[in-house]
């Protein structure tokens, strides 16, 4: 009989990643089968994320929880970015964890489970020509890592020091990991990284010159692939290349994540991010001239040391004259290992924002955002989009599935067409969901 492994995963898309390599390696090299009840797992996993304080915290309860139900001789291990920045204390904190593997030391995982009581979380180390099992189940939209680590050092970041430093994955093992997904059947593929964009500057072998852009362009070769979507690309890295490739190339989704942090210049610059207010603006124009219905989706923060109401007004200014397509919005979180961590705690040089004025603010631009939302929803009635169906929910006859901008929408109809790409006249908008009718 199988051993069973129920895994947990938080955080981000990357990490999503990192668990389906896990769940890959672990079903072929040691006979793993996955479950969804933590009380009948052989293994329990929890893929931890570190980049806000609060899930950090939880870790320990949840930890707790595990070992109250987890079945007498079940192992439990703790593996992502949390496992790399905190190491040892994990163990030194509690008996029931087994092991510790950190992010960007995944291969190891086929070793770890069969050691006893030890942290293996070396940041320098270098899987990124690492060939991991493959996907039995090879997904309608399939993920695929570009490059692991960071080479950024925005002050508000833990990253850089979870994933340590920035190496992109070889080409030819990603074009051939897109080609098997797509012959097994996977319909779009998302690349991921920590800075997409920045791909081919750090290989850790000799490599041919290429770029993101040149990435994408070969990508989109694979006969049979239909769509391709990235995340997250940094908006230093948006030179005009890369924003008429998107614009030009059929396969690439026309919705993009554009991480802004802040509206204000000054902000930017204390978060080391690179670039202006006025750079950020200037790219999403140019790609709106190239690409009119272009989505924009972003990540703020609010309450970034020192800001200012005024600095604030830059942010909602920018919501206002982008009017983002999706928003992921945070309160400003101290991490350790970090450059604003050590302004505020080690030199005292600046002084945090009150939490009632950042949760004032927090509210204030995702109240703004929901209005532009509800009021630009509505501009999408009579639209005509083309949707991959990704699921059908017989209960009720209703197909779901993404326009390539992004847009979730749904569908009354027969099922037959999950996996399928059909034009549908959008019809109505409630809240943030769009009803449509297919075009026969
Ligand atoms: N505090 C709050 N939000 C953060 N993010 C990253 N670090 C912090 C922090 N210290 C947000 C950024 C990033 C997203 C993944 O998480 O907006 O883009
Ligand atoms: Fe992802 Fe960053 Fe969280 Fe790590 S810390 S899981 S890279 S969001």
């Amino acid at each position: 009989m199988s051993k069973k492994l129920y895994i947990e995963t938080l955080g981000c898309a990357m990490n999503e990643r990192d668990s389906a390599h896990i769940i890959a390696e672990l079903e072929e090299k040691e006979h793993y089968s996955l479950t969804q009840n933590p009380k009948e797992a052989d293994l329990i996993l929890i893929n931890t994320c570190s980049v806000r304080e609060k899930p950090e915290k939880k870790l320990f309860s949840e930890i707790g929880q595990y070992a109250k139900i987890k079945k007498e001789n079940a192992k439990i291990g703790v593996c992502g970015c949390t496992a790399s920045h905190l190491g040892d204390l994990i163990l030194k904190k509690t008996k029931s964890v087994d092991f510790v593997l950190g992010a960007r030391n995944v291969s190891k995982i086929t070793q770890i489970i069969h050691e006893k009581r030890v942290a293996w979380v070396d940041i320098d180390y270098d899987e990124s020509a690492y060939v991991f099992s493959p996907n039995p189940h090879s997904p309608l939209k399939g993920m695929i890592n570009i490059s692991i680590g960071c080479d950024k050092k925005c002050t508000y970041c833990i990253v850089p020091h979870t994933r340590g430093n920035e190496i992109s994955i070889p080409a030819d093992l990603i074009l051939e990991e897109a080609r098997r997904m797509v012959e097994n059947g996977t319909k779009e593929i998302l690349l991921l990284g920590q800075n997409v964009n920045n791909y081919g500057k750090y290989f850790s072998h000799s490599h041919r010159a290429i770029n993101f852009t040149q990435l994408l362009n070969e990508i989109s070769q694979i006969n049979g692939l239909e769509r391709i979507r990235f995340t997250s690309p940094h908006p230093l890295h948006m030179d005009d290349d890369f924003i008429i490739e998107v614009a030009q190339n059929p396969k690439i989704c026309k919705a993009i994540h554009m991480p802004l942090q802040s509206g204000s210049s000054a902000i930017l610059q204390k978060m080391r991010r690179g670039y202006s207010k006025e750079w950020f603006l200037n790219r999403v124009e140019k790609m709106r001239s190239l690409i009119p219905n272009l989505s924009i989706g972003t990540d703020i923060i609010v309450g970034f040391p020192t800001e200012s109401e005024e600095d604030f007004l830059d942010t909602l200014d920018v919501l206002e004259k982008v009017r983002f397509d999706t928003l992921y919005s945070f309160i400003y979180s101290t991490r350790p290992h970090t450059q604003a961590q050590k302004w505020l705690e080690v030199d005292r040089s600046v002084e945090l924002v009150e939490e009632q004025i950042a949760k004032e603010r927090l509210l204030r631009l995702k109240d703004r955002h929901k209005e532009i939302l509800t009021e630009d929803n509505l501009k999408q009635i009579g639209r005509v989009h083309k949707i991959l169906f990704e699921s059908f929910d017989a209960t009720h006859s209703l197909l779901e599935g993404r326009s390539d901008t992004n847009k979730l929408v749904r569908v009354k109809a027969e099922s037959g067409l999950v996996g399928e790409i059909c034009e549908v006249r959008i019809s109505q908008v409630k809240g943030a969901q769009l009803l449509g009718e297919l075009i026969s």
